[in-house]
């Protein structure tokens, strides 16, 4: 049930925002505090949070680790722009060249996935002289132009006048005859697990086997880690499961946990090509360099990648086991902890995004919050605060295995 109060917001909230975003749940709770992998609404419930705010939360809402370096930072020196020297930017750019894969090593920073694809999409054209682009076809990169244009998930293309230098392909054969046909590819766009197309999650040798192809034509390889990023996957990038070191890395979401910050990343070669003046008014700010250095510092000292691996291979065993027990969950798929389950109508195996909806909103008034996607929205999707213990998975299966059970006694068309 939603209070008064709830039901206030979301009717002004429905007046004075944008009617294109949307919300979850048909009876949604006010959100007001929270703490770690717990939300908690107005009445004072808690809810154990699945889904992080879609993978932002990595090391958990409001840390003191966090907060209190950001603070810090707040009373001491918040905003100059790039114009001038400081820092906290500084320090970030050297941290991040120590741990991002192969020679990864110069990064420019600003607020958003999209804009930190965006600016990667332009380097990738400068670099190289080249104007198209292969991206996947359910991938998702960004609201922008370019990010837009280069997202393949139709509910994510708004724009009806998106530009089409843009090819989308999947497979190493798909990808190997458009290089073949035009020599004007600037770089291979991909997320390396996509995240809102449902978990996809490549074979171990999908970017092995496209990366030759790419480095023949002289194409770049943009890797999108702005959801997997920062330990969610078990390694503090996903793409170091799979065996190459991308040309260009972008980056967001949980870099910040919560505070806004984006960035591209490239090496020094690339880089240098870079010389047209380029700016963030916000990019690469004091405070939110602060919280970047406190999240990676949490990272590391708490072992973050290592929690997500063996408590991702509990839950992805939990899960699997649930599969065997409902008929509705087809697959599971996913890394450390960023899994999904995808839900048929049981019988019929068509997507099942009612079913989806109903699980969501069942777990809600049992007190767990999970997540959403799937191009026809029928995933369900485990993203949660990598701070979360054996004992929030055991409460989340035990009551998602009741959901499911109370779900199949439902009529049909359910
Ligand atoms: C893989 C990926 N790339 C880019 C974006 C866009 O990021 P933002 O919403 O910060 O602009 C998203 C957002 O969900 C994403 O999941």
């Amino acid at each position: 049930m939603s209070t008064k109060r709830a039901c206030e917001v979301l009717e002004r909230r429905k007046e004075f925002l944008m009617p294109c975003l949307n919300y979850f749940y048909t009876k949604p709770p006010l959100f007001v505090r929270a703490n770690m992998q717990y939300l908690y609404d107005d009445t004072g419930k808690r809810y154990l949070d699945f889904f992080a705010g879609v993978s932002v939360m990595n090391c958990g809402h409001c840390n003191p680790a966090i907060i209190d370096r950001v603070a810090a930072q707040m009373k001491t020196l918040q905003h100059l722009t790039n114009i001038y020297i400081t820092e906290p930017v500084v320090k970030l750019a050297q941290r991040l060249a120590a741990v991002l894969p192969g020679d990864l090593h110069n990064s420019f920073f600003c607020m958003s996935g999209s804009e930190a694809n965006e600016g990667a999409m332009l380097l990738a054209r400068i670099a190289t002289g080249k104007r198209k682009f292969i991206a996947r076809k359910s991938g998702l990169h960004g609201r922008t132009e370019l990010t837009m244009a280069a997202t393949g998930i139709p509910m994510w293309r708004a724009d009806p006048f998106l530009q089409d230098d843009f090819y989308f392909a999947d497979t190493k054969e798909e990808i190997e005859a458009i290089l073949e046909k035009d020599g004007d590819i600037a770089a291979f766009i991909s997320e390396t697990i996509q995240g809102n197309a449902g978990i996809q999650t490549p074979e171990p040798d999908y970017f092995c086997n496209i990366s030759p192809l790419l480095k023949k034509k002289g194409v770049l390889f943009i890797d999108d880690e702005v959801q997997t990023g920062f330990a969610r996957t078990g390694t503090m990038f996903a793409i170091e499961q799979y065996g190459v070191t991308p040309d260009i890395m972008t980056m967001s979401k949980a870099l910040g946990n919560g505070i806004p910050i984006a960035a591209f990343s490239t090496t020094r070669e690339i880089a240098d090509r870079f010389t047209k003046p380029s700016a963030s008014t916000l990019g690469g700010n004091p405070v939110s360099c602060a919280a970047a250095l406190a999240v990676l510092d949490y990272i590391q000292e708490h072992d973050l990648c290592r929690q997500a691996e063996r408590l991702g291979k509990e839950l992805q065993c939990r899960l699997l086991a649930l599969k065997e027990k409902h008929d509705c969950i087809a697959f599971v798929r996913g890394k450390g902890l960023m899994i999904g389950a995808e839900l048929v109508k049981p019988g019929t195996g068509s997507p099942w995004s009612e079913g989806t909806d109903f699980i969501l909103e069942a777990l809600k008034d049992r007190g767990i919050i999970l997540g959403k996607n799937g191009v026809y929205r029928n995933v369900l999707a485990f993203q949660p605060p990598l701070v979360i213990n054996h004992d929030d998975i055991d409460y989340l299966i035990t009551n998602l295995d009741e959901v499911l059970t109370q779900q199949a006694s439902l009529p049909a068309g359910f």
